[in-house]
């Protein structure tokens, strides 16, 4: 005990601080969404995420050269097609929106992981994520359907499958789906513990995806719930996730350590549109000092035990860690 301990003493200089840091955030850690949209040479930034644009597909290689230059490992992608229809075709079609978008990042980097996000909330014309029974998303009918568009997907080239519409059964039935079709080794990213949050409405003006009545709270979980997440997560391992997610990030910091204290296999944790939306407007205001609240962040989530994180900061922190050793 004092005099005889003092906790300052490693914290006495920029060198010692570094030599006994306990977390680390690293370049590899982090990955990218991307919004495609339909139409030619569009690059239009949306209105609450500064910094972040859609793309149409003829304009993703300049995009995508510049992550590769950056270090970037792995994107995410999220589509806006140019029909949206009752059962959200253009998500499964040959020459969909993602279809069109994977096929032209593979023709410019063999190396950068491709992810694709499995929902039908950017392709219905009535925004839910699934088929609609009497005005509810009916789970087993929206099954078939994340499947075949898990499929698509992977015939062109996505190297992650990462289902994110909360429907019983998901990671199953794609896993057997790719099994059939001698996909075997195509990972899953289960998006296993997915909230039902106002921290994706700025997503959802990125994707054009808002609900056109109701709400996500009969199939994404309710925020007061850690126990249930632990149910989604252990069922998800079992149907074969291979990585599971944990989402909304730093409202559910518990949730994630939770998780790293009982299973052993990786978590990925999203950094959600609203997250960044708040440090953005924060930050232009002067209010906070950006980069370091960005860094601050971005530690929390790696010290509560995620492996990956998907965070629209990625650019920026990869920078700024590069900057380091420069
Ligand atoms: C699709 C999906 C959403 C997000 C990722 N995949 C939106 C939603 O569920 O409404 C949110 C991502 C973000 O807020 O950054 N289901
Ligand atoms: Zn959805």
């Amino acid at each position: 005990m004092f005099p005889n301990k003092r906790l300052r003493r490693l914290r006495g200089s920029s060198s010692l601080r570094d030599l006994v840091r306990e977390t680390q955030l690293s370049p590899d850690d982090f990955i990218f969404p991307i919004f495609i949209t339909h139409g030619k040479n569009i690059k239009r930034e949306i209105s609450p995420m500064p910094g972040i644009f859609q793309f149409s597909v003829d304009l993703l290689e300049e995009e995508i050269t510049e992550l590769l230059e950056i270090g970037i490992k792995g994107v995410l992608l999220f589509g806006i097609p140019s029909v949206k229809d009752e059962l959200g075709t253009d998500a499964y079609s040959d020459n969909g929106i993602i279809q069109q978008a994977i096929k032209k990042i593979r023709s410019v980097s063999q190396q950068l992981i491709i992810i694709s996000d499995i929902c039908l909330c950017e392709y219905t014309d009535h925004g839910h994520c699934g088929v609609l029974e009497n005005f509810t998303v009916d789970n087993d009918k929206t099954l078939s359907l994340l499947s075949e568009m898990a499929l698509s997907h992977a015939a062109v080239g996505s190297d992650i499958i990462a289902p994110s519409a909360m429907m019983d059964g998901q990671v199953k039935s794609i896993r057997s789906a790719l099994d059939n079709a001698n996909m075997h080794s195509t990972p899953i990213m289960s998006y296993s513990a997915k909230y039902a949050s106002s921290f994706y409405g700025p997503f959802r003006v990125a994707a054009e995806s808002e609900p056109k009545f109701g709400d996500r709270k009969s199939y994404q979980m309710d925020p007061g719930n850690i126990r249930e997440a632990m149910l989604e997560i252990s069922q998800d391992i079992e149907e074969g996730a291979d990585i599971v997610m944990i989402k909304p990030a730093l409202a559910f910091l518990d949730v994630i350590a939770k998780v790293r204290n009982t299973f052993d296999l990786p978590i990925a944790a999203f950094n959600t549109s609203g997250e960044y939306s708040m440090l953005k407007a924060a930050s232009q205001n002067n209010w906070i000092n950006g980069p370091n609240v960005m860094k601050e962040l971005l530690t929390s989530i790696k010290r509560s035990g995620s492996d990956l994180i998907i965070s629209y900061h990625s650019k920026e922190i990869i920078k700024l860690l590069n900057e380091k050793y420069s």
